[in-house]
């Protein structure tokens, strides 16, 4: 079966990352970005890196016509993708707590992180379905956390929660040969977080490679919410 990957917000970030490691472990990669240069730029280094990159495909989750082009072409151009990786997000307005969240904020984290990322999921089930392909999601826990909850962002993450919760069970019910399933990186030292680098932040290269390794260990995943660095309770 072919391994072509497309994965949505790649010309940097943990998106950048994990076509790297799906690349260097043996994938073809297909980039989503919505910048020509920005573009280029990152298929000029995963390129040097040894990676089989495809191309790139022009894509502005805040349009809903750019994600039809963008699912026309996956289609005419790579009619044999295996796997989709939703990973374009935006943050949000991280700053204000819920009182003070612009609307406009809430529509726009919503729009990318949710609506956006659903109508590009939703056009590529049947191709993904034709392929027996996945779906993987990069997010964050549902659950609210008392240390860290900007309204906008989590919301937006638990709405994409819920899209890979329901499409897993219809999927198993009604024999769709297509599995989905999300996945937490972990605090991850990027731009969408101001390339914070505290205690416990990961870097883009060691999640591309953990997140390389569960892709490719031969296991079903469903319907599951992947902690890429398991939480390890003590007794
Ligand atoms: N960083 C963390 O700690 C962390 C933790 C858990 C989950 N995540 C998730 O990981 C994913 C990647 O985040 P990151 O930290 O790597 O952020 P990042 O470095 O800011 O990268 C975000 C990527 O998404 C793209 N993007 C933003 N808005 C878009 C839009 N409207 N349409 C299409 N693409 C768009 C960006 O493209 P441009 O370059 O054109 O803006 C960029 O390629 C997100 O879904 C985020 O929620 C991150």
């Amino acid at each position: 079966m072919a391994k072509i990957v497309f994965v949505t917000g790649a010309n940097k970030g943990i998106g950048f990352g994990i076509a790297k490691h799906l690349g260097k472990s043996g994938w073809q990669v297909v980039i989503g970005a919505r910048d020509e240069e920005r573009a280029q730029k990152a298929i000029n280094e995963l390129k040097s890196a040894g990676v089989d990159v495809l191309g790139w495909v022009n894509l502005e989750l805040r349009n809903l016509a750019s994600i039809e082009q963008a699912v026309k072409e996956v289609n005419e151009k790579y009619p044999e993708l295996t796997l989709l990786v939703n990973n374009a997000g935006i943050p949000g307005d991280m700053s204000v707590d819920s009182e003070h969240t612009e609307l406009s904020d809430i529509k726009e984290t919503l729009d990318v992180n949710f609506i956006g990322t659903f109508a590009l999921t939703k056009a590529l089930i049947p191709l993904l379905t034709k392929n027996q392909g996945r779906i993987a999601n990069v997010t964050v826990p549902s659950e609210i956390s008392p240390y860290w909850h900007p309204l906008a962002y989590v919301a937006s993450k638990a709405a994409q929660n819920a899209m890979m919760g329901v499409m897993a069970i219809e999927f198993q019910q009604s024999n769709t040969p297509v599995e989905v399933f999300s996945v937490h990186p972990g605090p991850t030292t990027t731009d969408l977080n101001g390339n914070m680098a505290l205690p416990g932040f990961h870097d883009i290269e060691t999640v591309g490679e953990k997140f390389a390794e569960l892709i490719n260990d031969g296991k079903n995943h469903q319907g599951e919410f992947i902690e890429l660095y398991p939480i390890v309770k003590e007794d």
